[in-house]
């Protein structure tokens, strides 16, 4: 008998562009052959051109929205986007913590593409410190890496190495934790990724593609991750898959004609056909 279809909800904020955010969140938890749900944590006036504007949800209606997915929806993968604000960490914190869902994918969000930043700097702390421990994985950035361990953001593969064993021990103890850090900011042509738990450290290799069109990666990803981690034997198969699936939606991300700044990649690469010149 088939699998049944996972629900996979995202929250986090709104790109009206659709690049990132809640919005692509869902075509990528589809695009992996999961459900998407979303909770949103604030609307943001965006573009591809950067974020002009960020309005924050309530904090209790972002509990509301949670709790009554959760009364009726078995869901099994959560995946945390951009939050913002440190009493929104402390409210998702408290409503996972009661929900418990068996795959938690965090991102980190701290900066977008445009260099804007998406949450506040006094918020780090609670990031770390309430968020980071009930994660099953966490997927930052290198120079969020940096920020989260109060440290110069890694350079290279090697400096890679010593930050993801660093920032394991920021998850819980338990066996099964990962971190996924990603070298999209790696200078130079490589844009490999990390994956650590504790004891295997697993190298994602990949060629940097030559684009403007990589808004909503990070989202993409870790969006994709969570959509994945239900259907796959493991965590590390999931991960593959999912940097596999984002590596061919930032290739054909010139299929589409979605602004003039950092464009999105292309979500559906699998089913639509690439356009005649
Ligand atoms: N030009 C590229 N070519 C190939 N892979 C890339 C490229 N840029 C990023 N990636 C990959 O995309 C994923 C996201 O990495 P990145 O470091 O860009 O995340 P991010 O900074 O959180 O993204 P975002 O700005 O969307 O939040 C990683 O797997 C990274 O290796
Ligand atoms: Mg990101």
């Amino acid at each position: 008998m088939a699998k049944l279809i996972p629900n996979v909800l995202s929250i986090a904020g709104v790109d009206p562009s659709g690049g990132a955010g809640v919005l692509a969140d869902i075509k990528a938890i589809s695009a992996v052959g999961a459900y998407g749900t979303g909770v949103v944590t604030a609307l943001t006036a965006q573009s591809t051109q950067g974020v002009m504007g960020i309005y924050p949800i309530d904090l209790s209606f972002i509990k509301q929205q949670i709790d009554v997915l959760f009364e009726d929806v078995h869901i099994d993968a959560v995946k945390i986007g951009m939050l913002g604000q440190e009493p929104v960490i402390y409210t998702v914190v408290d409503c996972l913590s009661r929900w418990q869902p068996q795959h938690l994918v965090v991102d980190p969000v701290m900066v977008a593409k445009s260099g804007d930043h998406l949450l506040e700097k006094a918020a780090t702390a609670a990031m770390r410190e309430a968020m980071l421990p009930l994660a099953t994985v966490i997927t930052p950035n290198l120079p969020e890496a940096g920020v989260l361990l109060e440290q110069r953001a890694a350079e290279n593969l090697k400096e890679m190495y010593g930050t993801a064993e660093k920032l394991r021990r920021l998850l819980s103890d338990a066996d099964n934790r990962w971190v996924f850090l990603k070298g999209g900011h790696l200078p130079g042509s490589d844009c490999t990724d990390l994956l650590y738990d504790g004891d295997q450290m697993i190298e994602l290799p990949a060629q940097r593609i030559h684009t403007k069109n990589t808004h909503g990666t990070g989202c993409t990803l870790s969006a994709a991750l969570a959509g994945l981690l239900p259907q796959a034997n493991n965590t590390v198969q999931a991960a593959k898959l999912a940097k596999e699936y984002l590596y061919k939606a930032i290739a054909r991300s010139g299929d589409l004609t979605v602004g003039s700044g950092y464009g999105p990649v292309n979500h559906f690469h699998a089913w639509w056909p690439a356009p005649q010149a």
